[in-house]
């Protein structure tokens, strides 16, 4: 089955509706610039930001996709000035807020990845409200990335295996890849088949380490609050066309 919104031309992508991504990872980079360019503080930037994820949460489960891993605070934001790092934080509780009121009727299922231990301890609650509240839902699984780092994620791991061989739970040459996947805060989610990063910029910033392996990789100019459903469509339409050989041959 193909998808074709044929109402403007820009969106005229055939996404194979079979075909769509199980797991797209997103670094919503970019709302500082989309800020200053109209004379905005760059909390404004990050507002315009968290509506567009708003906005791409819905699209993406509209398109079939099953999980969203979005980049919304690295362990590396904290070195961004006081007022900047405030200004996210509130704006996490408001969207926290927003969705325990509607979670109800949206049907995305919210998980958050990363060390929530440094977070402010309202924060913490109300995030395992949203878990919580949220568990039974069957739409869109929406993982958002707090205070995360792939490195630390894997140190974290690291610790975790450590400690099942040092209480003899584990035995070291039983060690293998899943046991490394199944102690990363993705446990028992498949990797991204499909990252996308905004704003131009060609890193991944400590996102996703292990799980990104062999994930196909989309670089788009755009800044992320400019960042719409065709900008989605296009990537998934783009990854179709790609030619994933996970190191073999066809
Ligand atoms: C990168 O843009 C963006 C961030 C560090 C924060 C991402 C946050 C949001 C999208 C909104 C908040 C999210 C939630 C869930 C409420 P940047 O500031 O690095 O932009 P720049 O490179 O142009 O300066």
């Amino acid at each position: 089955m193909f998808f074709n919104n044929s109402n403007s031309s820009k969106d005229d992508f055939d996404i194979d509706l079979n075909n769509v991504p199980q797991h797209i990872a997103i670094i919503m980079d970019g709302n500082g610039r989309w800020a200053k360019k109209r004379g905005l503080i760059r909390k404004m930037g990050h507002k315009a930001g968290a509506d567009t994820l708003e906005k791409i949460s819905r699209c993406a489960q509209g398109l079939g996709v099953k999980h969203l891993t979005v980049y919304a605070f690295s362990t590396e934001n904290w070195k961004r000035s006081d007022e900047e790092v405030a200004g996210i934080m509130d704006l996490l509780r408001k969207y926290l807020d927003e969705h325990i009121k509607k979670c109800k009727n949206d049907n995305f299922k919210v998980n958050m990845i990363g060390d929530p231990s440094r977070l402010d301890e309202d924060i913490q609650e109300k995030i395992k409200t949203l878990e919580s509240l949220t568990e039974n839902n069957t739409g869109l699984f929406l993982h958002i990335a707090l205070n995360y780092g792939g490195r630390d994620e894997l140190l974290r791991a690291t610790k975790k295996i450590a400690q099942k061989v040092e209480s003899g739970e584990l035995k070291s040459d039983e060690i293998d890849e899943d046991t490394i996947s199944l102690s990363l805060d993705t446990a028992g989610v498949p990797d991204p088949e499909l990252l996308i990063r905004t704003s131009g910029e060609l890193r991944i910033s400590n996102f996703l380490l292990w799980q990104l392996a062999y994930t196909e990789f989309i670089f788009s100019d755009k800044l992320w609050p400019d960042f719409d459903e065709s900008d989605l469509k296009e990537a998934i339409f783009s990854y179709q066309n790609r030619d994933r050989r996970f190191g073999g041959r066809k």
